[in-house]
C-alpha cells in the first residue's frame, strides 16, 4: 500500500480545514488551494489549520493525493489538465438543496462518476464524504482501537484506491474497500452509510448485500 506523505486539499471550508488539521496531526505535509488570494488563504490557514501551506491548484495537485473539499457545483472551476494522473479523493456530495442544479450529475449512480467525467485522466476515489467534518476530527483514533470507525473507499484504479485507503488509515479510521467508483453511491446522501456509525466489520457487511435506502437526512 502506497502511503501518502503529502496531501493537497482543494477548498478551505469546513471539510477542507478539518481534513487539513487531521492530516497535520497525522504528520502529513498539507497544501491547501482555495478561491481567495494567497495572502487571505494563508491568513485563514494560520488560524484554522496552522502548519498547512496555502497554494495554487497546481501546488495541491503536486501532492501524493488531493482531496476535493469544494462544493460539487464548483467542480467545473477546476482545470482537468492540472489533476490528470493524480490520485484525487472525492469527498464531495451532491446536495441539491445546497448545490442547486448541477447538470449531468444525475446521469450516473455516484456523483463521483460525474467528478471523474470532468477530471479526465485523474484517478478518482470516493471517500471521506460520509461523515461530518466535526466527526472526522472527533472520531479519529489510532489503529487497533476497539470499535474504530470505518470509512468506505470506492474507486476504479486499484493503486489509487490503495493510496486512499492508506490515507484513511493514517488519518485515524479503518478503511473498507466497497467496490468500483459507481459503488460510491452507497456512501452518498440517502444511503444507509451516510452519517451512519460503523466499524470495519459492520461496514463491510453492508456492502456484501445491496445497501438499503434510508430517508434523506439534513444536508451537509
Ligand atoms: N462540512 C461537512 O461536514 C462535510 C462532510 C463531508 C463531505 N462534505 C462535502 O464537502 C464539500 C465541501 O463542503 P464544506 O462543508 O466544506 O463547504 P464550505 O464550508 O462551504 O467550503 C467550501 C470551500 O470550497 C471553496 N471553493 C469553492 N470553489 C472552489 C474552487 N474552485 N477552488 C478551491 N476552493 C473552492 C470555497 O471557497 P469560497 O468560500 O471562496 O467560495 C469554500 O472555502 C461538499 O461537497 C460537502 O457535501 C462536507
Amino acid at each position: 500500500m502506497r502511503d501518502p506523505h503529502t496531501l493537497g486539499i482543494v477548498g478551505a471550508g469546513r471539510l477542507g480545514a478539518a481534513v487539513a488539521r487531521l492530516a497535520l496531526r497525522a504528520g502529513l505535509e498539507v497544501c491547501v488551494a482555495g478561491t481567495r488570494g494567497p495572502a487571505v488563504l494563508a491568513d485563514r490557514l494560520a488560524r484554522e489549520a496552522p502548519g498547512a501551506r496555502a497554494g495554487a491548484l497546481s501546488d495541491a495537485a503536486a501532492c501524493d493525493a488531493v482531496v476535493l473539499a469544494l462544493p460539487l457545483r464548483r467542480l467545473r472551476d477546476l482545470d482537468p489538465a492540472t489533476l490528470a494522473g493524480r490520485v484525487v479523493i472525492d469527498a464531495t456530495n451532491h446536495v441539491p438543496l445546497w448545490d442547486g442544479p448541477v447538470p449531468g450529475v444525475a446521469a450516473a449512480p455516484s456523483s463521483s462518476e460525474y467528478v471523474q467525467a470532468h477530471l479526465v485522466g485523474a484517478r478518482v476515489v470516493k471517500t471521506l464524504n460520509h461523515l461530518g467534518a466535526d466527526e472526522l476530527e472527533h472520531d479519529a483514533a489510532p489503529a487497533g482501537t476497539p470499535g474504530r470507525r470505518a470509512l468506505g473507499v470506492a474507486g476504479d484504479d486499484p493503486e489509487a484506491v490503495r493510496t486512499a485507503m492508506a490515507l484513511v488509515e493514517r488519518l485515524g479510521f479503518d478503511a473498507v474497500e466497497v467496490g468500483p467508483l459507481a459503488a460510491g453511491a452507497g456512501l452518498e446522501p440517502n444511503s444507509a452509510v451516510f452519517n451512519g456509525l460503523y466499524d470495519r466489520e459492520e461496514l463491510a457487511a453492508l456492502f456484501s448485500r445491496p445497501v438499503p435506502p434510508t430517508p434523506p437526512g439534513p444536508p451537509r
